[in-house]
C-alpha cells in the first residue's frame, strides 16, 4: 500500500480528484495518510477532514526564518514517512534537504506542458494568463518528479488541452483542471503505486 502525503494551498480539487479516484478504484494500492497545508483557509483541508484524514498546518511565517521553517517541514516529513509526497497545488518551495531524503517520491502537478510557461512566477491563474497572452493555440498539463530545481524534474506524462478564442484564464484553468490534471495526476500515482514507472538517466519510462 503506498502512503501518500499530499500538500496543498488552496482549493483542493486535485486533492479531491485522488480521493474521488482512490474511491472508484481508479488508484488502487495507495492511500492518503495526511494533507499538509501551509493555509489555514485551504478548501483543501476541508475536503481531508470530510474524509478523515488529518490535516497538519506548516506555515512559514510562524517561523523565525526560512531555515527554521524548512527544517521543521523536512522533520514533519520524515515522521510522515510516506512513500510519496504529491504537491497538489502547493505554493510554497520544497526545501532542498526534502528533494534529497525523498529522491524520485515526490511529484508536482503543473498547469501546462512544461519547458512551456513553467518556472519561477508561474502558478496557478498567471499561467494560464501567460498562455493567453501569447496566443498559444494548446496549453495542458504536466505532471512530473521534483528534484531541486523548479519544474524541472522528470517528466511523467502531459495531456494537451485546446485554447479556445473566447477563452479567459478562468475558463482556460477550468478546462485544463478537467481534462488534464485531475485524469494526470490520479493515473500516475497509480503507475507509482503499481510499481509501472522507472527513472533512468533523468527520464521517466512506463514498464
Ligand atoms: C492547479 O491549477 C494546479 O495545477 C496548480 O495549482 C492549482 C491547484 O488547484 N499547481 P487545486 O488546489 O488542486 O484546486
Amino acid at each position: 500500500m503506498l502512503k501518500l502525503v499530499v500538500c496543498v494551498s488552496g482549493g483542493g480539487t486535485n486533492l479531491q480528484a485522488i480521493l474521488d479516484a482512490i474511491e472508484s478504484g481508479v488508484i488502487t494500492n495507495a492511500e492518503v495518510a495526511a494533507v499538509v497545508s501551509n493555509n489555514a483557509n485551504a478548501r483543501a483541508l476541508e475536503r481531508a477532514k470530510q474524509h478523515g484524514i488529518p490535516g497538519i498546518l506548516l506555515r512559514p511565517g510562524d517561523y523565525p526564518d526560512r531555515a527554521a521553517f524548512d527544517r521543521a517541514f523536512t522533520e514533519e516529513m520524515c515522521r510522515l514517512a510516506p512513500d510519496l509526497i504529491v504537491l497538489a497545488g502547493f505554493l510554497v518551495r520544497i526545501p532542498g534537504e526534502m528533494v534529497e531524503r525523498f529522491p524520485d517520491r515526490i511529484v508536482n502537478i503543473h498547469p501546462s506542458l512544461i519547458p512551456s510557461f513553467c518556472g519561477v512566477g508561474y502558478y496557478g491563474l498567471k499561467v494560464h494568463e501567460k498562455v493567453l497572452e501569447r496566443g498559444a493555440k494548446v496549453t495542458g498539463a504536466t505532471v512530473h518528479f521534483v528534484n531541486e530545481g523548479m519544474d524541472e524534474g522528470p517528466i511523467i506524462a502531459q495531456k494537451a488541452v485546446e485554447v479556445q478564442e473566447d477563452d479567459t484564464p478562468q475558463s482556460l484553468q477550468k478546462r485544463v483542471m478537467e481534462q488534464a490534471e485531475w485524469i494526470l495526476l490520479p493515473q500516475a500515482i497509480d503507475d507509482i503505486a503499481n510499481n509501472r514507472l522507472r527513472v533512468e538517466d533523468g527520464r521517466v519510462r512506463h514498464i
